[in-house]
């Protein structure tokens, strides 16, 4: 019998124009922590999916428990014991938790000794079994749209258990959780791991690998750069490893000089098409030199609030001032020329068009302006030699430079183009939304220090992030939201990670 449970020897695999795996080894003993660890688009994933029967790999072989397999389905890894909790879940949102989870493999009793009916007695029974044991509190009722994310995959991993899996994949579990979720899940895995499972933990989060993890490989641009123990290697060394070059975590932020107040919001509400309310009476104040951030958990109005500043959509009451002059009813062009930059979070959808090239895009918010337009005709020229000046101011890089169609850029390049673009507006007031999500350390580094330097330029920032690190690195004020409200509006430097994860979930009430 082999010392590993998964041996993956030499795994090419290839997509159009991209090796996602490059001859990757990796050898994982049973009973470990095992992290993957790498930018995005490093190819973490794609590696599980075929260690889960997604993929065929172009070259290389797969060996579990020391015998080499061929693994044709999901199915089939689910025979050899293997599961996976994927990045996005793959749950009925109308079935109960227990129905998701035995759902493809109900156990089946003959009724009057022939008649097969689906035993889901048994399959609770089973589950309470598997709950108690690995702490995954559930309430088998309860249907699946009604659970939130932290319960569905705790139904995910129940859903690996129950069909015996020993070897269990996370694709980054952690993403989508508050701090407080995330020490739980944790605590989940270690106790897997106790109760004998092999765990495979993909994350580009170093700090949750270090806590938990026994050993990491880490990859980069589809290739193994190392294995290394994790115990004796240090975060900042993973860092540097997986990014390829020195990283500094530490954003490099000046001691905040507040000037006067440029955006005013009062009792602002929003509701849907249904009167359902989405922001609820929510007033504060930013000042030009402040980062005011917004933290909460997804979904919790914080996206309605910064689209009815800008004015994408309409606030039901309330008043919004930018530098003094009320703004609440001035369309999105008349507030952008009034001085407002808007970073949304849907880049694809409302940041870009991706149809027209780099050049076009980099221009959206003044092609009808001098000099890319002259008495109503458009200077192409013009838009190509201010595009050739951003590409290198802003790090924006792309297959054929300023005429390279947006579409087929990576979404960290697509990202900087918008973030300079709106950065060139030079407007006083600056809305970021989500700006680094889905990009790796080097990009988010970039973007972290653009939006420091606007800051010390004197300009007032609106930050909205899921990501807690990035919120207590960039801001000087925290508001948390919950449910459409604020419930904490304070200095971020009184604030603990800890105590804005309360608030984000509403636990240290008004
Ligand atoms: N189904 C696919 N078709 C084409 N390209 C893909 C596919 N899946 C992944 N890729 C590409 O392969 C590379 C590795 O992706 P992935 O394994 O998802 O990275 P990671 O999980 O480390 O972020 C990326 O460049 C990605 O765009
Ligand atoms: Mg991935």
């Amino acid at each position: 019998m082999s010392e590993y449970i998964v041996e993956m020897r030499h795994i090419t695999k290839k997509f159009p124009g991209i090796i996602a795996n490059n001859d990757v080894t990796i050898q994982i003993k049973k009973g470990e922590i095992f992290a993957l660890l790498g930018e995005n688009g490093a190819g973490k994933s794609t590696l599980m999916s075929m260690l889960f029967g997604m993929y065929e790999p172009d070259e290389g072989e797969i060996l579990i428990r020391g015998e080499k397999v061929k693994i044709a389905s999901p199915n089939h890894a689910t025979r050899l014991n293997i599961g996976m909790v994927h990045q996005h879940f793959k749950l009925v949102s109308n079935y109960t938790v227990t129905e998701n989870i035995v759902m493809g493999m109900e156990p089946v009793k003959k009724l009057l000794g022939f008649i097969p009916y689906v035993d889901l007695k048994k399959a609770a029974r089973e589950i309470a079994q598997l709950s108690a044991k690995y702490g995954l509190e559930v309430d088998p009722q309860q249907l699946i749209e009604n659970a939130n994310v932290s319960t569905q995959q705790r139904v995910e991993i129940l859903k690996m258990l129950y069909r015996e899996a020993e070897i269990l994949i996370f694709d980054e579990p952690t993403a989508v959780l508050t701090p407080q979720e995330i020490e739980f899940l944790l605590d989940i895995i270690r106790g897997l791991r106790d109760g004998g499972k092999t765990v495979i933990l993909i994350s580009h989060k170093l700090e949750e690998i270090k806590q938990v993890s026994d050993r990491c490989a880490i990859l980069n641009r589809g290739k193994l750069v190392t294995v290394r123990d994790v115990a004796a290697t240090s975060t900042k060394e993973m860092a540097n490893l997986m990014v390829g070059r020195e990283v500094s975590f530490e954003t490099d932020k000046k001691p905040a000089d507040f000037h006067e107040k440029i955006l005013e919001v009062e009792h602002l509400s929003v509701e849907d098409q249904n009167h359902f309310p989405l922001v609820k009476d929510v007033s504060f104040s930013v000042r030009g030199g402040e980062i005011f951030a917004i933290a909460g958990v997804s979904g919790n109005g914080q996206v309605e609030l910064a689209d009815a500043i800008a004015g994408l959509i309409k606030a039901r009451s309330g008043v919004i001032r930018l530098n003094g002059v009320d703004i609440s009813d001035y369309s999105i062009r008349r507030r952008t020329l009034e001085g407002i930059s808007y970073i949304p979070e849907d880049r694809q959808n409302y940041g870009l068009v991706l149809d027209f090239t780099l050049a076009e895009n980099l221009a959206l918010k003044q092609y009808y302006q001098e000099p890319f337009s002259h008495k109503g005709v458009l200077r192409p020229g013009e838009m190509d030699r201010y595009g050739e000046r951003m590409l290198e101011k802003y790090d924006i890089r792309s297959g054929q430079g300023v005429k390279t169609q947006v579409r087929s850029m990576s979404g960290g390049n697509q990202q900087k183009a918008i973030v300079g673009r709106e950065i060139e507006l030079q407007s006083p007031l600056m809305i970021f939304v989500q700006p680094t999500r889905g990009l790796d350390i080097g990009a988010i580094e970039n973007i972290h220090n653009q939006i420091l330097k606007e800051r010390d330029a004197g300009k007032a920032i609106l930050l909205i992030s899921l990501e807690l690190d990035e919120i207590m690195n960039l801001s000087d004020t925290i508001g948390v939201i919950y449910n459409g409200a604020i419930m904490k509006i304070a200095d971020a430097k009184t604030l603990t990670t800890n105590e804005v994860g309360e608030f984000m979930m509403g636990v240290k009430g008004a």
